[in-house]
């Protein structure tokens, strides 16, 4: 059982999440609001019903119920509306920073105009900073299996609204098999240029060649997920030497099967082996679990050390896309919230 005291420290320190999908954390009660608003029918009507429909086999399974959600998605009002929300779920687990994807492909095939989505995303933004002091950055990412034009249309789009919205960088997610990364390199290469952050989900659905092929082709800047790296020693040697950030979230693996159990899952070994992991949700509510659980459950499951837990947050923000100052400040400032916990619950 997780110690009591270890579980408040990693409830109370800042926190930051590097992997959350905007479309996947909506929670329940939200969605059913907007499909009642936007006229949409769901295959269940209250949100224990939600609960139990997310169920999953593997990522492509996941994938259907992610365009299920995003369809409830019309106006920026309602995409104000799920921004605003993960301010407010940022803010009740002690997530002071976070930068979110969200997939634009999965409205642009609905008809939703890219304007409508950046606007909902600005507003809930300037809202979620105003009411929770949560800073929230967007990544957009590209759906691997749109028509490599189309990506690169997108890197212009988010180019374009990077002040509005707040737009950092690109991604890839969406279906890994038969969609290799480099497909999107004109993207990715136009991105370079723009001087745009550059990340890619890889290594989930398909082993190493997929996150060589991410950091190769697309010369990404961090890996989403990327656990499938330890069945490549030569792999987890590069992560270590250039310390390239994975954004591992562990229990969204369980999940989607990728391994039977937390105590299968490699997030420690590729630590204790050098490797900068961090940990994230995905998409929180459809994997029935929210950053903390995922801190608690790899605590728990490998009885993490305080030091092994600080150093996995710690890594967070080192590994975000903020300026060096900007890093060293949310770093001061967990640190001195650090001190002060362990002189609160531990006496040290
Ligand atoms: N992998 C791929 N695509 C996704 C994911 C993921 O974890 N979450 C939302 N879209
Ligand atoms: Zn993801």
């Amino acid at each position: 059982m997780l110690d009591p005291m270890l579980k408040a420290f990693i409830e109370r320190i800042p926190k930051t999440e590097l992997h959350c999908h905007l479309e996947g954390a909506i929670q329940p009660a939200t969605l059913l609001n907007l499909a009642a608003r936007n006229g949409i029918e769901l295959p269940f009507s209250d949100e224990a019903g939600a609960r139990k429909f997310y169920e999953f086999t593997s990522l492509n399974q996941f994938l259907e119920i992610f365009a299920l959600a995003c369809s409830t998605l019309k106006t920026a009002a309602d995409f104000e509306t799920i921004t605003l929300d993960l301010g407010a779920d940022a803010s009740r687990q002690g997530i002071s920073y976070r930068e979110v994807f969200f997939t634009y492909a999965y409205h642009q095939r609905r008809g939703i105009s890219w304007d409508e989505v950046v606007k909902g995303i600005a507003a809930g933004r300037e809202k979620a900073r105003q009411m929770y002091g949560v800073e929230m950055w967007f990544i957009a990412d590209i759906d691997r299996t749109i028509d490599p034009q189309d990506g690169v249309q997108t890197v212009e789009m988010a180019y374009a609204s990077r002040d509005v919205a707040g737009i950092i960088g690109v991604g890839l997610d969406s279906q890994e098999i038969d969609y290799p990364a480099r497909r999107q390199k004109p993207a990715y290469d136009r991105a370079k240029e723009l001087g745009l952050h550059r990340v890619a989900h890889a290594g989930e659905d398909v082993g190493p060649e997929s996150v060589w092929d991410a950091l190769e082709s697309l010369e990404v800047e961090r890996i989403d997920h990327g656990v499938r790296s330890i069945d490549d020693p030569k792999l987890v040697k590069l992560l270590v030497e250039r310390q390239i950030p994975l954004t591992v979230c562990p229990l969204s693996n369980i999940e989607l099967k990728v391994y039977p159990n937390l105590a299968a899952h490699p997030v420690k070994r590729l630590r204790d082996a050098g490797v900068l992991v961090t940990l994230n949700s995905d998409d929180p509510p459809m994997f029935h679990c929210d950053v903390l659980d995922n801190y608690f459950a790899v605590t728990d499951t490998f009885g993490l050390s305080l030091e092994e837990v600080e150093d996995f947050v710690r890594n967070s923000f080192r590994a975000t896309f903020q300026a060096q100052s900007e890093k060293d400040s949310y770093l001061k400032r967990f640190d001195e919230t650090a001190a002060e916990l362990k002189a609160e619950l531990w006496g040290m």
